[in-house]
């Protein structure tokens, strides 16, 4: 049977690229890490996937004439490597119709708020400045929208009074490497749609 094949996409860190890896590589997520896609050639994350044998689409979005440009080509890239699910873990660009309408419904996102709270930049400065006291990590489809698309899980974290942005940050990323995994699974295994009214995502 053809294995399950995932792109993932980040700008950065690549934090979650590499738990999603470990999860692979330790036999507790049945996918396939098909591509990374980073828009950042000089990102920790391009180092990741070259120690984890994940084969690299590594650009600078200047060099092409637009975002349609560089998307074509990321969609003839995801199409031979016979991607069935795009997974953005930080990736910083708005994703348009290009990418976006040959993979309806197969991209998702983690934001690290419970969205619809505090979408956009800087979710957990956005949390703190607010005094929240519980904040948490979402995983979502991807519409056309900043963060509004179906929710498919969320995790709550709480908010310490002594909190800072990056005590909060370790505590979000420590549910978010937990929470991917889990979401990608259920993904893969087909235990997760979208209802009639294409909002409520339902799982099995
Ligand atoms: C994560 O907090 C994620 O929720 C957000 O960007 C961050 C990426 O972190 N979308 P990393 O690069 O995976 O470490």
């Amino acid at each position: 049977m053809k294995p399950f094949r995932i792109a993932v996409f980040a700008s950065g860190s690549g934090s979650n690229f590499q738990a999603i890896a470990d999860a692979v590589q330790t036999g507790k997520l049945d996918v396939e890490v098909g591509l990374l896609v980073c828009d950042k050639p000089e990102a920790p994350v391009v180092r990741r996937a070259e120690a984890a044998g994940v084969e690299t689409f590594a650009f600078r979005p200047k060099q092409y004439a637009s975002k349609q440009a560089y998307e074509t080509e990321i969609v003839r890239l995801l199409q031979e490597k016979q991607i069935d699910l795009v997974v953005l873990a930080g990736y910083m660009r708005i994703v348009s119709g290009t990418l976006l309408e040959p993979y309806e419904g197969r991209i998702v996102n983690i934001h690290p708020s419970l969205l619809p709270s505090f979408p956009g930049l800087d979710a957990i400065g956005q949390a703190l400045a607010h005094g929240v006291k519980v904040t948490g990590v979402t995983v979502h489809f991807v519409d056309g929208g900043m963060d509004t698309g179906p929710i498919i899980a969320q995790r709550p974290v709480e908010v310490a009074e002594d909190d800072t942005a990056d005590t909060l940050a370790a505590k979000i990323h420590r549910i978010e490497h937990e929470l991917y995994p889990f979401v990608i699974r259920g993904i893969a295994s087909g235990n997760v749609s979208l209802a009639e009214d294409g909002r409520r995502v339902l799982w099995k």
